[in-house]
């Protein structure tokens, strides 16, 4: 039997860090320059044949690379909103300081609508809006509140990457504990979560990542993750890209994977997460943690405090965005099913929180139920 995985029964002095997040990137999925606010990001579609980067000169050019997914992953899409918040008011923020409330409200009202599960990108702008009311007891001044709307954008990009760093170690340390000082890991993880769902390392994909660098992984299993494929597309292409050893599975076969492979976690990320510990993340990580359950396997949640919803209660409050029927049908510019056919196409599902074993982040790693107390 594998151990449950108590989170909190490990002592950090016994485990020396040397973190591998300092070591370059192979992938970068956003290029930013905030002197000349010029943003640059990688589109996504198009990997992993070609290697495309498209300007974002608008908040619409925002939201349209997010609605497209040619940008995903939810502490990305917080990062390109916002971003691309402060460029629209660079290039176009109205000098009228009423006006420019106006703006920016009706900005971040479309920017919110781009994928609403992916809660990073509300709570960025939850942020901005705080900002915005202390800067209403002040004298008006448009271009005043647009450069504090820009720097606050910058300073969420550069938290998301040192944030990560303290992610990355509190959730490696947490999933190494389990096991001997020479043991080695096998993991099984669900869609894209590494440097291209992120501006810095990634969440899960950045704990395989870690594994990997400290010695201690043996294989991680990464599923397809139908039907927009960004475990094939996106999470082979990083994986490839960094010689790390995995092999690709389709989704449908996870449970004999677990069967047949020793697996010592699972490690999947999170677009929100709920008081209660539950975890809205790629659809089929709800199967993923079920399976997990069933083969006693350790089920991590990787997430910055940016993914989780401080005002719902449970998953049952967490709108679960759907997507059109062609993602599900159409494959290379061809039918795969009959084109009337009746599809139900949602981005997500989500994981009860008794299925997840630790919720992992850069505050520290709690229960599901002691999601609260990463706040105090
Ligand atoms: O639809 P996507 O590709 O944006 O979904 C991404 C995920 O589900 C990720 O697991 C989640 O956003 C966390 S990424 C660090």
């Amino acid at each position: 039997d594998k151990p449950a995985g108590d989170v909190f029964n490990f002592d950090e002095s016994k485990h020396s860090w040397e973190s591998a997040a300092t070591q370059d990137r192979a992938i970068h999925s956003v290029i930013y320059d905030h002197d000349k606010k010029t943003l640059m990001v990688l589109d996504q579609l198009l990997l992993p044949q070609d290697t495309v980067f498209i300007e974002i000169l608008s908040v619409d050019d925002a939201f349209n690379v997010i609605k497209k997914m040619q940008v995903r992953g939810a502490p990305l899409i917080a990062t390109v909103g916002t971003l691309g918040l402060g460029i629209e008011l660079e290039k176009r923020g109205p000098k009228n300081y009423d006006h420019l409330l106006k703006f920016i409200d009706d900005c971040c009202e479309k920017l919110i609508a781009s994928r609403p599960t992916a809660i990073n990108l509300r709570n960025a702008i939850l942020d901005i809006q705080k900002i915005i009311e202390n800067d209403k007891n002040e004298s008006p001044n448009a271009l005043r509140l647009i450069e504090r709307i820009q720097n606050a954008a910058f300073q969420w990009f550069l938290n998301e990457k040192s944030e990560n760093d303290l992610l990355l170690k509190n959730a490696t340390i947490c999933v190494e504990s389990n096991y001997d000082n020479d043991e080695k890991i096998t993991v099984m993880t669900v869609c894209n979560t590494g440097s291209l769902a992120t501006s810095s390392h990634g969440t899960a994909l950045g704990v395989i990542r870690q594994l990997h660098f400290r010695g201690r992984l043996k294989l991680a299993i990464a599923l397809e993750t139908r039907p927009y494929n960004q475990g094939s597309r996106l999470t082979a292409y990083e994986l490839l890209k960094e010689n790390i050893p995995f092999i690709l599975i389709a989704d449908n076969m996870a449970a004999a994977a677990m069967k047949n492979y020793r697996i010592d976690a699972v490690l999947v990320g999170a677009d929100q997460v709920a008081l209660n510990g539950d975890t809205a993340n790629k659809i089929g990580t709800y199967m993923l943690s079920v399976l997990a359950n069933f083969h006693r396997v350790p089920f991590y949640v990787v997430t910055p405090t940016s993914s989780i919803n401080t005002l719902i209660k449970s998953g049952n409050e967490i709108h679960v965005e759907e997507r059109p029927p062609n993602e599900l049908i159409i494959f290379n510019n061809k039918f795969t099913a009959p084109k009337d056919t009746p599809v139900w196409n949602p981005a997500f599902d989500i994981t009860p929180g008794k299925l997840i074993t630790g919720i992992l982040t850069e505050k520290g790693n709690c229960t599901p139920e002691n999601v609260k107390k990463l706040f105090i």
